[in-house]
């Protein structure tokens, strides 16, 4: 496509070759090296788009002007383009065939070299920080230019594969009120509305349903999502979803539109979706986002130990507690004192108290847990172990009282294991994972919280049941209900979710009462959606996919910072522009807000 006329440039730094020798150019960009030979000078000029060489010898001005051109200086070179002899040209330089013999050159911006932070072209590296604070210093370098032009390709994709497919797209309001998506709330006071704030939306959840009741029928929005919540490699405060809601759709068509969708954005051909069940995602791994691209699976092992005389495992028995164990074929690794000292300070985080182990060796079995561990166990714990490569190896535990915390220890573990031993396949490994709990009891509470969200339907069979349970008698029947909910999971990250939606309102108003609210406080803060669900309601269902995440795959890359262009830390902070700050008085006041800085 032609370029649309009217930049100071003629052509970018990466485009010149051979076919353009003698024609007169004009490139701008920034100074990336500067090299003075006495008699020769030469400047390598950089932009987004590559580099060229330019040369000096039919310069007809003063060339004590090449003085102003410090490092990262802006410059704009007019000139004529030569072939290099053959000697000189550079095989590692897109444009290595010509330089420029500049004949007028221009300092546009000069740097202030000696007090750059750092130089985003390698000679100077700097921390984490400085680079964020400086972010628009590294977003020069070709890692994130080139991850800003995948995330753009990436939305672009997903625009026009939904617009084809009939969906509209619809922007909602980022002023709003809260949104339970199980996170804190940011909020905005109002000047307008003295001691009342709008809550900035976790998702648009109510906003994409009230849509379908709106006949809007296939909705989508790439849109900004906003979290008080603790961040981490894979979450920031404000994120983007690719963010969808079908009227009339079944789990089955949201199924299938991912598909597509996943197929389209990640060019995989003949895509279909794995499924595994909420249960069996446990089970196997002990997470709701299984990382399949290796083996390690988990077993349960906790009625094996009945009876066993140790302590440990025996306490967490008589708690009704689980234990679930990992084998670690000798082939995959062949663990030191050291390494098994160390699995600990593995799942400390998610509080695991140790990991108990024994090695199976030519010498029989030994270490650890060694002397605890019967034949008749030993035989029950090979047939568990689901390869027949059945021999040497460390078998290792995760047993407590709490079954969560057996899981999540023997999660992270396996996914260390996966990481350190380079187990992961490669690829992408998507994974439909459904059927998840509908609620879950917190008993230090004393509550329940919604699995996936307050719309979230159960699934059918169970509604009656659900209409007559009563939350503070009949928690059992609660606890056990599944959801028709959804999420979308590679290489062990969750990298959508969503859900069926409630589309009655006694179903819906039920929802609430078992999740806590009162009446009154059910009408104050969802009263207007559980009235639009009075009116002709269409059963609707939907899904949200972490964009940002989304790219983290397709740039291959564990850290969130990396695809964003301005991202905060991991305290919510912009080392940047320094925000959050402390807002001036006259702001406060017009707010009619007392503010506490702490
Ligand atoms: P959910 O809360 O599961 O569902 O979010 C959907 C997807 O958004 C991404 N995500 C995040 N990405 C970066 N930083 C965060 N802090 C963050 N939080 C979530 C994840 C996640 O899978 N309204 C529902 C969707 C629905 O039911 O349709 C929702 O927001 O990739």
């Amino acid at each position: 496509m032609a370029e649309i006329q009217g930049l100071l440039r003629t052509h970018n730094c990466g485009e010149l070759r051979a076919s353009n020798e003698g024609q007169e150019v004009v490139l701008c960009g920034w100074v990336n090296k500067y090299r003075d030979l006495g008699a020769l000078h030469f400047i390598d000029v950089r932009d987004k788009f590559g580099l060229t060489q330019l040369g000096f010898e039919d310069y007809k001005g003063d060339l004590s002007i090449l003085k102003q051109c410090a490092l990262e200086s802006v410059i704009k070179a007019k000139g004529v383009v030569r072939k290099r002899p053959s000697d000189a040209q550079n095989k590692n330089m897109n444009t290595g065939e010509v330089e420029v013999q500049v004949h007028e050159l221009e300092v546009l911006s000069r740097a202030d070299v000696d007090n750059m932070p750092f130089f985003p072209h390698g000679q100077i590296d700097a921390s984490e920080d400085q680079k964020l604070k400086y972010r628009y210093l590294d977003l020069r370098t070709t890692k994130l230019q080139e991850t800003l032009a995948l995330r753009s390709r990436a939305n672009q994709k997903v625009r026009n594969f939904l617009s084809s497919h009939g969906f509209v797209e619809v922007e909602t309001p980022i002023l709003y009120k809260s949104t339970p998506e199980g996170a804190r709330d940011y909020i905005v006071p109002s000047r307008v509305h003295p001691g009342e704030v709008y809550a900035l939306p976790q998702s648009p959840q109510t906003l994409k349903q009230l849509l379908m009741i709106g006949n809007t029928d296939k909705y989508f929005q790439i849109c900004r999502c906003f979290r008080d919540e603790d961040l981490r490699a894979d979450r920031q405060p404000e994120f983007t979803q690719i963010d969808i809601e079908v009227s009339f759709a079944t789990q089955d068509y949201m199924k299938n539109l991912v598909e597509k969708l996943v197929s389209d954005l990640f060019e995989l051909e003949n895509f279909n979706m794995p499924k595994m069940s909420y249960d069996e995602a446990m089970r196997r791994y002990g997470s709701d986002k299984p990382d399949i691209r290796f083996g390690l699976e988990h077993m349960t092992v906790t009625n094996l130990f009945k009876g066993t005389e140790f302590k440990v495992f025996s306490s967490v028995i008589e708690d009704g507690g689980l234990i679930k164990a990992i084998f670690v074929p000798e082939s995959v690794a062949n663990f030191s004192r050291k390494d098994t000292d160390g699995f600990v300070n593995v799942v400390k985080p998610y509080g695991g108290k140790g990991v108990a182990f024994f090695k199976v060796g030519d010498d029989g079995r030994t270490g650890g847990i060694a002397k605890f561990v019967t034949d008749e166990i030993y035989a029950e714990l090979e047939k568990l172990y689901p390869d027949d490569n059945k021999g040497n190896g460390t078998w290792l535990f995760f047993a407590d009282s709490n079954p969560d915390v057996s899981h999540a220890s023997a999660d992270a573990l396996r996914r260390f294991l996966g990481k350190e031993f380079k187990l992961q396949a490669e690829g992408y490994h998507f994974l439909w994972v459904y059927d998840f709990p509908l609620l879950e009891y917190d008993a230090a509470d004393g509550r329940f919280y919604a699995k996936h969200h307050p719309f979230t339907s159960p699934k059918v069979a169970d509604i009656e049941n659900f209409l007559k349970a009563d939350p503070s008698t009949q928690q059992e029947i609660l606890k056990n209900m599944s959801a028709e909910a959804y999420d979308v999971v590679c290489n062990g990250y969750e990298l959508g979710g969503g859900s069926v939606r409630i589309h009655r309102q006694d179903v819906q108003s039920k929802m609430f009462q078992v999740l806590g609210f009162s009446e009154a406080d059910a009408q104050k803060q969802f009263g207007f959606f559980i009235e639009a669900l009075r009116y002709g309601t269409p059963p609707h269902a939907g899904i949200a996919f972490g964009m940002d995440r989304t790219v983290m795959m397709l740039a291959k890359t564990d850290n969130i910072r990396d695809v964003i262009a301005f991202p905060k830390t991991t305290s919510a902070t912009d080392l940047m522009a320094s925000s959050p700050s402390v807002p001036a008085k006259e702001q406060t006041d017009e707010l009619h807000f007392t503010w506490l800085k702490k």
